[in-house]
């Protein structure tokens, strides 16, 4: 889909030859005489329509409209949380097939945040999943004009907005790819289809290296299965090679049964949604392709299935991560913190500023936060509060957990330097300080994204989250790279491109990866 951003009045989008006019009016509308904005005016006297977020009237034919249809949206206060909410309830008409050139135009001043919520929010809307239902009406919308007063106020958020925007797209589509359409090996071409675009390279691992790695751990997952795993490395170079990388790593189990262990037959199809924390590393790399911050990321996922099998993991059974740690395996259903703590500590061999993993950990998040905000544990205050003012920003919200000492009593085994699982009690933060045994003094988080990487229910589906909370994040941290606790060579670290997505030619130089 192609955006583009265009100074205009109510006048200018009367004359906007498109297919759908959509005018996002906020309260206090006062318009002037020309044709829309008395349309606009007469419906809210005639309380036709409404300023509020939720509200809206569709029109035909409007005399003195060069848009065939247009339709009025509240969006309240001009929030982002309003207008996100306002351009949701406008699925209907911007996936109407034949509507290929849309116009949205807010009627009067918008803030960069409601610019920015109105373009991720028509991606997502006008998104449909067609991998494994061809005939799925697929929208046909390609090119979105936003329209606002001053267009030079809003285009850094503008072009975030599209990039995180793509970037979660993609998240989503491999979410919602059943398990046999997105094994671990297809999703290691999907890491290794980003490397195509500038700065980013990418690195697989089968089976043999991550033993010679002697990654115990993640191997004891991945033997219940007849799919290979696969260890995948993203490497985005936007600073200077001396720069310590952020590293994320995005659990990548493409579908857990529990194994041994083995779930409930209800809803177990939804853990094909078990690496969304992978999808949402690949979404992060496309959206970094887009803007080209100066930065330095690794993405790592560990990509394999959870499966029951005559050489699976069985309870009771010892491993050896990668660490040396020993791993006491009370539950196979608790595979997730294996294989991150693996993933973990490789990803500790890249010496980060800051490591983050994303993870679809435990059904305890779920009961804890729903589908609202996703868990936060981080042992840093500065991290997190980055991370949580991130979300904030991109409509992504995150909500801290505590990580105190206590909570790890539980994980105490009798056989091996740790169990894989605690009691019932504080399931997601037990999860945590596994985790955390695996990372030294890094500072570290885990974002639990078992309520938000996907909606159950008629609504199910992958959501894309939490793309948004990370690109704006590292976004963050490239444009104030004094604050980052990392050594940093490049003093003025910002993000350089603005409205266009293409490549700055002042870019440093950089050397091909492996
Ligand atoms: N992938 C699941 C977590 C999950 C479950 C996410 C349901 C969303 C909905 C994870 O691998 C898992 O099975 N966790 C167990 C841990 C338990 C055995 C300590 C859980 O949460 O039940
Ligand atoms: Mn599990
Ligand atoms: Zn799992």
């Amino acid at each position: 889909m192609n955006f583009d951003l265009k100074s205009m009045d109510l006048r200018a989008a009367a004359s906007e030859k498109c297919d759908q006019l959509v005018l996002l009016v906020a309260e206090g509308f006062s318009g002037g005489a020309d044709p829309l904005a008395v349309i606009v005016q007469d419906a809210l006297r005639h309380k036709d329509f409404e300023p509020k977020p939720g509200k809206s009237l569709a029109l035909y034919q409007c005399p003195g409209v060069a848009a065939r249809r247009v339709l009025l949206l509240g969006i309240g206060a001009g929030d982002a949380r309003s207008v996100r909410q306002a351009v949701l309830g406008a699925q209907t008409a911007l996936r109407t097939p034949g509507v290929r050139r849309a116009v949205l135009c807010f009627a009067a001043e918008a803030s960069a945040q409601a610019v920015s919520a109105a373009v991720h929010t028509v991606v997502h809307a006008a998104y449909v999943y067609t991998h494994t239902k061809p005939k799925a009406q697929a929208a046909t919308l390609q090119r979105v004009v936003v329209g606002v007063a001053r267009p030079a106020d809003v285009a850094e958020g503008f072009a975030v907005a599209q990039a995180v925007a793509q970037g979660a797209q993609l998240a989503r589509e491999w979410g919602n790819r059943p398990a046999n359409h997105a094994t671990p090996r297809l999703l290691a071409d999907a890491a290794r289809a980003l490397a195509k675009h500038p700065g980013i390279d990418c690195k697989v691992l089968g089976p043999a290296e991550v033993e010679r790695l002697k990654m115990g751990a993640f191997l004891a997952v991945a033997r219940g299965s007849e799919e290979p795993l696969r260890l995948i490395e993203l490497r985005y170079t936007g600073a200077g090679r001396k720069q310590a990388p952020v590293v994320l790593v995005g659990k990548g189990i493409t579908f857990d049964t529990g194994g041994i262990s083995i779930k409930p037959a209800p809803e177990m199809d939804e853990m094909k949604f078990d690496m969304c924390g992978a999808a949402s590393v690949l979404g992060v790399f496309r959206a970094l392709a887009q803007l080209q911050p100066e930065i330095n990321v690794v993405g790592l996922i560990p990509a394999c299935e959870n499966m029951p099998d005559g050489r699976s993991l069985k309870p009771g059974d010892v491993v050896t991560s990668m660490s040396g740690q020993t791993i006491e395996v009370l539950n196979t259903d608790a595979e997730g913190r294996l294989v991150l703590c693996d993933a973990l500590g490789y990803g500790m061999r890249h010496k980060p500023a800051a490591i983050v993993d994303i993870a679809t950990l435990t059904g305890a998040c779920v009961i804890a936060l729903g589908g609202v905000r996703s868990g936060l544990f981080a042992s840093d205050d500065g991290l997190a509060k980055a991370l949580l003012d991130a979300g904030e920003e991109a409509g992504d919200p995150a909500w801290r957990m505590p990580l105190d000492e206590e909570y790890a009593e539980g994980l105490k085994s009798n056989f091996a330097d740790l169990a894989n699982v605690a009691g019932r009690p504080a399931g997601s933060v037990t999860a945590a300080k596994f985790l955390q045994a695996f990372v030294g003094d890094v500072p570290w988080a885990h974002l639990d994204i078992a309520g938000t990487a996907w909606k159950g229910g008629a609504a199910k589906g992958a959501t894309g989250r939490p793309v948004g909370l990370l690109v704006h994040w590292l976004l963050a941290r490239a444009a104030a790279p004094a604050a980052a606790p990392a050594p940093v060579t490049s003093p003025k670290a910002r993000t350089r491109n603005k409205a266009t997505p293409t490549r700055p030619a002042a870019r440093t130089a950089k050397t091909s990866r492996e």
